[in-house]
C-alpha cells in the first residue's frame, strides 16, 4: 500500500515554508497527486472543512493535508476507493498521534457516504469554486471581466505539453514524422512555425533524438518572443532575464549567426542554460549578473535584448499551480518596481536604432502595458513597434495572450525601438 507521507511532506513544504515545489523525492505519481491537490487546493480544503466537525489547530496542518490527498485519491486515482482510504489511513499512523487513524478514516468514509451533498455544502465560496486566492479572482474581475471563466477554467485544466523543434537538426515535418513512428501523435501550431503539440504529455526521455538536441520543452506562446525580436545574422542580442535557457536557446536555433549574451542573476539557473546550450549545440556567452546593477562599459552596447523579466507569473498557473499559494497580492507592487528597473537599465544597454522585446508571463496590466505606456512616455527616445498576431488581445502598448484550455499560455509582449532621440529626465 503506497504511504502518502512524501506527498504531504511536499505539501507542507508549498503551503508553510512557501518554497516553490520542486517535485525532489517524489515518483511519477507523487507529482501528480501533489500537482493535483495545488491545483484543487482551496476545492479540496473547503470540502475538508466541511467534513472535519471542528477545524483543525494549524499545529495538526499536515493532517488536513493528508485529508486532501485521500480526497483526490478517492475522486481520481484509477484504483478502487478503499485502496485510496487505506493509503491515508496508513500513513496518518506516522503522525505519532492516537486519534489521526481514527479522524482520518471516519473523515474519507463520510465523504464516500455523501459526497455529492458535502461538496454542495462546500463549494460555495468564489475561492473554493474558481479554486483561486481572492486576490487573484479580484484583479482577473477587474481586468478581464469577460475572459474571466475563460482564464479560470484554463488554470484549472492540465497544460498541453508544445515541443520546440530545434530548426538547425531537423524540420519540423521531419520530427513529426518520428513522433509518429513512436506512436506519439501531434499537431502543429497555427503560430509558432518550431511548434508541435502533443496530444498526451509524456517524459522527455520519450521524446525521439532529445538527448541528441533535436527538440526542447517550451509553450508555443513563449516561441512567439524569439519570432518578434526576429534576430539576424551580425546582431549582438541580450537575453536579459535569460534562465534556465529556453529563449537563449530559441534565439540561436533560429539565427546561429547572432552573438548571444545570456545574463541572470541566479547561479543556480544560469547552469541549466549551459547545459541546454550543451545538449543542443549551440553556443553563447553567459554571465552571472545581477541587471538592477549595471557598468558603464554595458551601456549602449546591444543591437537587440530580450527583457524576459520576473513577474507573478499568473499567466503560467497551470503549470506551477504552486503559484496560488504563494504569490500574495503585495508581490505585484515589489515585482513591478523591479521590472520598472530591469526595463530602465535594459535600454541603457541597448544601441540607438536597437529594439527590445519586453516579456512577462503575466496576465496583470500593472506588469505589463501600464508598466510599458508609462516607460514610453518618460522617454522621447522609444517608440512601440507594432506585434502583428493573430491570436489574443491588442494591448496599448502591446500583446496579450491569455491561458487558453488546450493551447497556450497567458503572456504578454511589447516592442520597443530606441530613436537618437534623448532620454527625458
Ligand atoms: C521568467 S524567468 C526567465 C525565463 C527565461 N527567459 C527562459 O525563457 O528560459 C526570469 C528570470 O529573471 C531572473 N532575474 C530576476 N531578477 C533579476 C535581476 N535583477 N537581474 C538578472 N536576472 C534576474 C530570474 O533569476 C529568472 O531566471
Amino acid at each position: 500500500m503506497r504511504n502518502l507521507k512524501n506527498e504531504v511532506r511536499a505539501l507542507h513544504e508549498v503551503v508553510i515554508e512557501k518554497t516553490s515545489f520542486s517535485g525532489k523525492g517524489l515518483d511519477a505519481l507523487g507529482k501528480q497527486v501533489v500537482f493535483s491537490v495545488l491545483r484543487q487546493f482551496f476545492e479540496l480544503q473547503a470540502i475538508t472543512h466541511e467534513l472535519l466537525d471542528k477545524p483543525l489547530n494549524q499545529k495538526h496542518i499536515d493532517l488536513e493535508l493528508l485529508i486532501m490527498c485521500g480526497l483526490y485519491a478517492v475522486d481520481h486515482l484509477a484504483q478502487p476507493v478503499h485502496t485510496s482510504v487505506n493509503a491515508a489511513v496508513e500513513t496518518s499512523k506516522a503522525f505519532n498521534k492516537a486519534w489521526a487513524r481514527g479522524l482520518v478514516n471516519a473523515t474519507l468514509r463520510r465523504y464516500l457516504r455523501d459526497a455529492q451533498n458535502i461538496r454542495h455544502k462546500a463549494l460555495t465560496s468564489d475561492t473554493a469554486i474558481s479554486n483561486h486566492p481572492d486576490w487573484f479572482t479580484t484583479s482577473v474581475q477587474q481586468y478581464w471581466p469577460e475572459q474571466y471563466q475563460h482564464i479560470i477554467d484554463a488554470n484549472n485544466t492540465p497544460a498541453p505539453m508544445h515541443l520546440r523543434i530545434n530548426c538547425q537538426k531537423i524540420s519540423r515535418d521531419n520530427y513529426m514524422t518520428k513522433l509518429e513512428a513512436e506512436n506519439l501523435g501531434c499537431i502543429k501550431s497555427q503560430n509558432s512555425p518550431h511548434c508541435l503539440t502533443l496530444m498526451e504529455p509524456v517524459p522527455v526521455e520519450r521524446l525521439p533524438a532529445f538527448n541528441r538536441g533535436f527538440v526542447s520543452v517550451q509553450d508555443e506562446a513563449a516561441q512567439l518572443a524569439t519570432l518578434i525580436l526576429k534576430p539576424v545574422a551580425g546582431d549582438h542580442i541580450l537575453d536579459a532575464c535569460a534562465a534556465p535557457g529556453s529563449k537563449s536557446c530559441h534565439l540561436l536555433e533560429v539565427e546561429p549567426g547572432i552573438k548571444l549574451t545570456s545574463i541572470d542573476s541566479n547561479s543556480d539557473r544560469l547552469t541549466m542554460v549551459q547545459d541546454n546550450f550543451t545538449r543542443l549545440g549551440l553556443q553563447g556567452d553567459i554571465i552571472h549578473q545581477d541587471l538592477l546593477q549595471i557598468d558603464d562599459d554595458q551601456l549602449a552596447c546591444f543591437d537587440k535584448i530580450l527583457l524576459d523579466a520576473p513577474c507573478s507569473a499568473t499567466g503560467v498557473i497551470r503549470r506551477h499551480p504552486d503559484i496560488k499559494l504563494l504569490r500574495q497580492a503585495n508581490d505585484i507592487d515589489k515585482l513591478v518596481s523591479i521590472q520598472r528597473q530591469l526595463l530602465e537599465n535594459c535600454w541603457r544597454m541597448l544601441k540607438p536604432e536597437g529594439s527590445l522585446v519586453y516579456v512577462t508571463c503575466s496576465i496583470l496590466p500593472r506588469e505589463n502595458e501600464h508598466l510599458v505606456a508609462a516607460f514610453v512616455q518618460q522617454h522621447t527616445d522609444a517608440e512601440t513597434i507594432d506585434i502583428p498576431l493573430s491570436i489574443g488581445h491588442r494591448q496599448s502598448p502591446g500583446y496579450q495572450l491569455l491561458p487558453t484550455v488546450g493551447s497556450h499560455d497567458g503572456f504578454y509582449f511589447a516592442h520597443l525601438r530606441k530613436t537618437s532621440a534623448s532620454i527625458m529626465l
